[in-house]
């Protein structure tokens, strides 16, 4: 972000002036309640790990060696155990734990924790029997299918790490993640739902494995029916291998792991062009998750809870699978688009099964607000009693419409600030307590030690802007970046020792309420999902044409942010409509579908230093038709007016 976008967020926030006190209804009953913070964070973690069941207790809260953590030392737990059998253990194995919903209308499934529990076990007997043991890594690439928390929780009960990969991602982008985890198992669906035709993700796991030569077996779901080619000794049905397979818990018991085992990689974008795998082992996890649900959704017995996230991005992994089912709560899992078939199917869904705490991206919330209130209107919503929101900074306008049209005018509204490394959300209202503002993620949660510094590494008092770090580790934190300790050292602890930088811009407010202002790296944040500008760059230059090629983010009103490229192809060849549309495909097939560009700029030459640097200053300037600002340093001024004047308005036919 540039300081003059920065200085106009600031602006725009400090004309915020709305404020929302809780109802004091709501605080009476809320699961937070003002003691939450009065707690030391010791102590706060210490009594919070009580809400899991340890098979053996924890010796050592916390082991803090900058910059590791450990977490609750010498404990033995298992998560599968913990988010799945405990419960039917209790007696509460009638109660649902996911109502699916399908793309097509009609495919609805209910699955209680005794079902979850069946066919956990099952998968994970058949898991056995195809070589998966603790420690085995397994990759998972599916849709929001109910066997994608299934396979995750099997791995879960057997000890396996998994790395979930997103489904709307690419052969390319699956085979880098397979290899760097080296994962020996597969688990895959034939195709997936997306707005009434299909994605092939059997096609390009086949790909994939074609350059991941680790994978030893291949499990495929059948979920469409659609054609899959099978590789004979490697490719395996779901269907098949689950036949005959024991259901009783005991056939498959929770394997005891310690507190700091690896559960899982999750891959994010960083600024290079290389995703980095994200550690969260066991114990940590699990607590911080379950915790958070809890205090901020004001989760009860009876709620319906609904994350309308994908269980490819750490949003499903937290608050999908491990913290709700953790908690024993029952959620809505739905697998298509909010607009299949019409453009009030979330409506419908939240009319149906009665949701009380929706859970979604700012994005979404501005789709909704563009198709019109009118589709919320023809549903009853007076369910919802809770409404969050993740994944980038929300626009107070948006935040209204939310809690009005959606929210009936009288939810509370948590914005959660959090990313994929801190596992949990860490900055956010606790609803019944905090006094909410448009736009605001308020306050950090209790035991979370957040501050802003300016660049020399000083805490801004209120009013002031800078970068958001934190002073403190938390349960759920990252444990580094698989198999790359100096880019963990040097991407989160080297802006300021001791300390760790989360790549945000943020400002704080005289009430100390944290507003959070957007990237500070090359990282591009669009619909919620983070992409590199360099990843995008490199995807570009793979083409054989492209000489050169420059990306950055520009504001977008539904997207947050969208993707311009600036094209420079080989040989002085100028740009076409067709070139266009097949450098966007080119760059769908490197890194998936949500990382083409909405424009791409032709032109002869990228502005340049003197030494040759690409000025990226000068086309996000450009990108945002912002006046230039200083072309003195530029090796040729003339290239910015020339880029500017073929323009950057969208595009793309989507
Ligand atoms: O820039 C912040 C933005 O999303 C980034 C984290 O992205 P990811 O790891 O993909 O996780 C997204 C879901 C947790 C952050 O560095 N971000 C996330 N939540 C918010 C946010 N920006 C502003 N407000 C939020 N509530």
């Amino acid at each position: 972000m540039t300081e003059t976008q920065r200085g106009a967020a600031i602006e725009t926030m400090f004309e915020e002036v709305r404020r929302y006190p809780p109802d004091p209804g709501f605080t009476a009953n809320a699961n937070a309640q003002a003691e939450l913070y009065e707690l030391d964070f010791e102590e706060l973690w210490a009594k919070e790990s009580q809400r899991v069941t340890w098979f053996e207790p924890w010796k050592t809260l916390l082991e803090w060696e900058p910059p590791y953590a450990k977490w609750y030392l010498g404990g033995k737990l298992n998560v599968c155990f913990n988010c799945v059998d405990r419960h039917v253990e209790a007696g509460k194995g009638g109660k649902v734990a996911f109502h699916w919903e399908g793309e097509p209308e009609d495919d609805r499934r209910e699955i209680t924790f005794a079902d979850l529990q069946a066919d956990v076990v099952r998968f994970a007997n058949a898991l056995k029997e195809l070589g998966v043991g603790k420690g085995t890594p397994v990759g998972i690439y599916m849709g929001m299918v109910p066997e994608c928390p299934v396979a995750m929780l099997a791995c879960a009960r057997l000890g396996a790490p998994h790395t979930v990969v997103f489904g709307g991602f690419s052969a390319d982008s699956l085979s880098d993640r397979l290899n760097d985890m080296e994962c020996e198992v597969l688990i895959t669906q034939d195709e997936a739902w997306r707005r009434g035709t299909t994605v092939p993700l059997k096609r390009n796991a086949d790909e994939a494995l074609e350059s991941s030569s680790g994978v030893k077996k291949c499990v495929v779901l059948r979920r469409t029916q659609g054609e899959v080619s099978m590789e004979r000794g490697r490719d395996v049905f779901w269907n098949e291998i689950v036949e005959g397979k024991s259901d009783d818990p005991q056939s498959c018991p929770c394997e005891p792991m310690d507190s700091e085992d690896l559960l899982y990689l999750l891959y994010t974008s960083g600024t290079t062009a290389k995703p980095k795998g994200i550690a969260h082992t066991t114990a940590g996890y699990l607590v911080g998750v379950a915790t958070t649900h809890h205090y901020i959704f004001d989760v009860k017995p009876e709620s319906v809870y609904w994350c309308a996230a994908d269980v490819g991005w750490v949003t499903g992994h937290s608050y999908i699978v491990y913290g709700p089912l953790c908690n024993g709560t029952t959620s809505v899992m739905y697998e298509g688009t909010p607009d299949f078939p019409d453009k009030d199917r979330w409506w419908d869904i939240v009319e149906r099964y009665k949701v009380d705490i929706l859970y979604t991206a700012p994005t979404a919330i501005r789709s909704h607000m563009k198709w019109g209130p009118e589709h919320a209107e023809r549903h009853d919503l007076s369910s919802l009693r809770l409404l969050g929101s993740v994944g980038e900074p929300i626009n107070p306008e948006a935040w209204i419409w939310y809690r009005d049209h959606i929210g009936g005018g009288g939810t509370p509204v948590v914005d959660t600030w959090w990313q994929t490394e801190t596992g949990m959300i860490l900055i956010s209202p606790l609803p019944g307590l905090t006094t909410t503002k448009p736009g605001s993620a308020t306050k950090p949660f209790p035991g979370i030690d957040a501050a802003v510094f300016d660049e020399q590494g000083n805490e801004v008092g209120p009013g002031g802007g800078g970068y958001l770090v934190l002073r403190r580790p938390w349960p759920a934190m990252l444990r580094g970046i698989y198999k790359e300790h100096d880019r963990y050292v040097e991407t989160y602890w080297s802006k300021y020792p001791g300390v760790y930088f989360a790549g945000d811009g943020a400002r704080i407010d005289e009430d100390g309420d944290f507003w959070l202002l957007g990237r500070v790296d090359d990282v591009m944040n669009v619909s919620g999902h983070r992409i590199s500008t360099i990843e995008v760059e490199s995807a570009l230059v793979d083409h054989q044409e492209v000489a050169e090629a420059a990306v950055c983010g520009r504001m977008d009103p539904t997207t947050g942010q969208a993707i311009v490229a600036f094209v420079t192809l080989k040989g002085g060849a100028e740009g076409s409509p067709e070139k266009l549309a097949e450098l966007r495909n080119h760059v769908g097939t490197k890194i998936g579908a949500i990382a083409k560009p909405a424009n791409i700029v032709f032109t002869p030459e990228l502005p340049k230093t003197r030494s040759g640097k690409i000025m990226r200053r000068l086309l996000r300037d450009v990108a945002e038709n912002r006046p230039l600002g200083d072309t003195t340093t530029l090796a040729d001024p003339t290239v910015v007016e020339e880029i500017r004047d073929r323009g950057t308005t969208d595009q793309t036919e989507e």
